[in-house]
């Protein structure tokens, strides 16, 4: 696997001034919260790897179960003799290639580009990939957009772009729409665009999920607390915090948040701040929104694309979205 990374060396240094950053602005917050990008450090990321694959979080297997079939109709429905398939964030490699063997199989040379932040992730991700004569990889240690105007640069083949996991879940309706608009922006006509979508079900099944029975959630929810501690000096005692994770139908998303269970000041060296939490004082940490079809749709139209296809599984419980990106063409 070929890797270019994007981030220049002092960027580690910009990483952790970040997440000081956001820690300061999240703790010093009236409602104080904790951006949930944080999570995925190398033991966050193994945990919701575990996670995962828990019985009770239905996500992954799901998807997985959606993309095996959806794999065998996709490239036909492109039809290209080489196609660019850039993954935003590498998974660990299992979804995608389904699909990519599914362009292999029909014959088509396919460029491989998983788009992470984290090189560690990127290592993972190749061993779990086919080896073929038709399949190049080259992974991009970068943002999303870094790594996607970079691959605007090298690369004139159609693209098929996979933003799987319900990923874009953790968004809301405003930071999607951005999000679209950006995406679209780096993508040309007749690009398609393959996205995973949680559907709003029983509370119940939500619930379940991200509160499983083996206490990963919980773990990865205060791992938060000891990535303070180690990265920025925090003196956060995880005992003395409650995880919480909860379907609010208000906002029709799932919930996590920290509770302190006890009134108690904590510094934090690196900041040279001490933060106050009143007893039962929760901490946001995530809002994983759930959808409805008609969401999916107007999502795509607001921001340039088509709907091609809605892949789903026999519960309907998770949609994998086909979309083609539209631009206008000014009349002669
Ligand atoms: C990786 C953001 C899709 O929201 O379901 C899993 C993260 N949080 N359990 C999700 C997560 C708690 C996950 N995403």
């Amino acid at each position: 696997m070929k890797l270019t990374n994007l981030l220049v060396t002092n960027n580690l240094n910009e990483h952790s001034e970040a997440f000081a950053i956001d820690v300061l602005t999240g703790l010093s917050a009236q409602k104080k919260s904790i951006p949930a990008q944080y999570f995925y450090d190398d033991i966050g990321s193994e945990l919701f790897q575990k996670i995962s694959q828990h019985p009770d979080y239905y996500l992954t297997k799901t998807e997985f179960s959606i993309i095996e079939k959806a794999a065998l109709h996709i490239p036909k429905m492109i039809q290209s003799s080489e196609i660019d398939i850039i993954e935003l964030g590498a998974g660990d490699g299992h979804k995608s290639k389904l699909l990519i063997d599914g362009f292999l199989n029909n014959g088509c040379k396919v460029n491989f580009y998983p788009i992470d932040i984290s090189e560690k992730a990127m290592q993972l991700l190749g061993e779990n990939l086919s080896i073929d004569t038709n399949l190049a990889i080259h992974g991009v240690v970068a943002d999303y957009f870094s790594g996607l105007n970079y691959l605007k640069k090298i690369s004139n083949n159609k693209k098929l772009v996979l933003f799987l996991g319900s990923n874009i879940g953790n968004f809301n309706q405003q930071q999607s729409g951005d999000f679209l608009k950006k995406l679209w922006l780096t993508l040309n006509q007749s690009d398609h665009l393959l996205i995973g979508y949680d559907l709003k079900k029983e509370a119940h099944t939500l619930n379940k999920a991200y509160n499983d029975s083996d206490g990963l959630t919980k773990a990865f929810n205060m791992n938060l607390l000891n990535r303070m501690n180690q990265e920025l000096g925090g003196h956060f005692d995880p005992a003395k915090f409650e995880h919480y994770g909860f379907y609010n139908p208000t906002i029709e998303a799932m919930e996590s948040h920290l509770i302190s269970l006890e009134k108690q000041d904590i510094y934090i060296d690196s900041l040279e701040k001490s933060f106050h939490f009143d007893a039962f004082e929760p901490v946001h940490l995530e809002s994983s929104y759930k959808f409805t079809v008609a969401e999916i749709n107007n999502l795509a139209t607001h921001n340039g694309f088509k709907v091609v296809q809605h892949f789903s599984d026999v519960n309907d419980y998770f949609i994998d979205s086909l979309w083609q990106v539209h631009k206008d063409f000014a009349a002669e």
